[in-house]
């Protein structure tokens, strides 16, 4: 039998990590990644589903994410760790048919167990699901200049979107549908978890407020990426906060859509006077 922390969804969750720490988005243990796995991918590593211990959840998973597979990261752990020692910072988990617990299947080597954002996780991959059914990975962290201009800029999705696709050609295209804003509340609950999942339902990018970002996709790149467009143009923003001279003109994002064919949050960009 192959050996699961040998695997390819092993060796992307470290890779990703280390790369987001170098990034100086994860601080200590900021952020937390989990990756929804089918039953053909992880078969080679293990024969039937043999639980090495059950955890419980703290609140009722989703049904359409009962009895699937989630490589999660640990709570407390820090993802500069993680490619060092991945059986005890990740876990490898199927959520049971009743939707009240998780059985660990790898990992957590430690005692552990996943992150505190599980539920928001959990009730992501639902609500993405829901409209994407080729959704597979939800990302959070902490990147600095998204952080600062959640600080600087009205929680008003419209407001926040136009300014970031205002400051950088590339944003529109990488978000055209904009970007999901929540206000500052209170982490790890189920509180934030649901706020976050019903945004996910129209966004694959929401701002946690003073906190950070959740970024979504089909693969690990996906999400990365989204969240790496948004802290780059949040960078740009944050960097010429009262010295813009050349903004983006409207026409330009405009042209931009149409050249992409692009179907872009309405109520942003002024439409075109004649
Ligand atoms: P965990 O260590 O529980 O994953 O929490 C980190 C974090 O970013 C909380 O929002
Ligand atoms: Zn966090």
């Amino acid at each position: 039998m192959k050996k699961f922390v040998d695997s390819l969804f092993v060796k992307q969750l470290s890779e990703i990590s280390s790369n987001m720490y170098r990034q100086g988005w994860d601080e200590r243990n900021g952020g937390n990644i989990s990756y929804l796995l089918n039953e053909e991918e992880i078969r080679p590593y293990f024969k039937e589903d043999k639980a090495i211990r059950e955890i419980n959840l703290t609140f009722e998973a989703p049904e359409n994410i009962r009895e699937k597979y989630f490589l999660v990261t640990g709570t407390g752990k820090y993802f500069k760790n993680i490619k060092d020692d991945p059986e005890s910072n990740l876990g490898l988990v199927k959520i049971c048919k009743c939707g009240c617990s998780a059985k660990l299947l790898w990992g957590f080597k430690d005692g552990g167990k996943f992150t505190s954002e599980f539920p928001a996780h959990l009730m992501s991959h639902s609500a993405r699901l829901s409209v994407d059914p080729e959704n597979r990975v939800i990302m959070h962290t902490h990147p600095t200049y998204t952080l600062c201009m959640t600080a600087c800029v009205k929680t008003d999705e419209k407001e926040f979107t136009r300014k970031l696709w205002k400051s950088n050609t590339e944003a529109v295209v990488v978000f055209p549908e904009g970007i999901g804003v929540l206000p500052c509340m209170i982490c790890g609950t189920e509180e934030i978890g649901r706020a976050t999942a019903e945004k996910l339902k129209n966004f694959r990018v929401v701002t946690w407020t003073n906190h950070g970002i959740y970024g979504v996709g089909k693969n690990i790149d996906e999400a990365f990426g989204l969240i790496e467009t948004v802290e780059k143009t949040a960078q740009v923003y944050m960097l010429t906060l009262g010295h813009v001279v050349n903004e983006i003109p409207d026409e330009v994002i405009l042209g931009l859509a149409k050249l992409w064919n692009l179907k872009i949050m309405s109520g942003v960009i002024d439409k075109p006077k004649n």
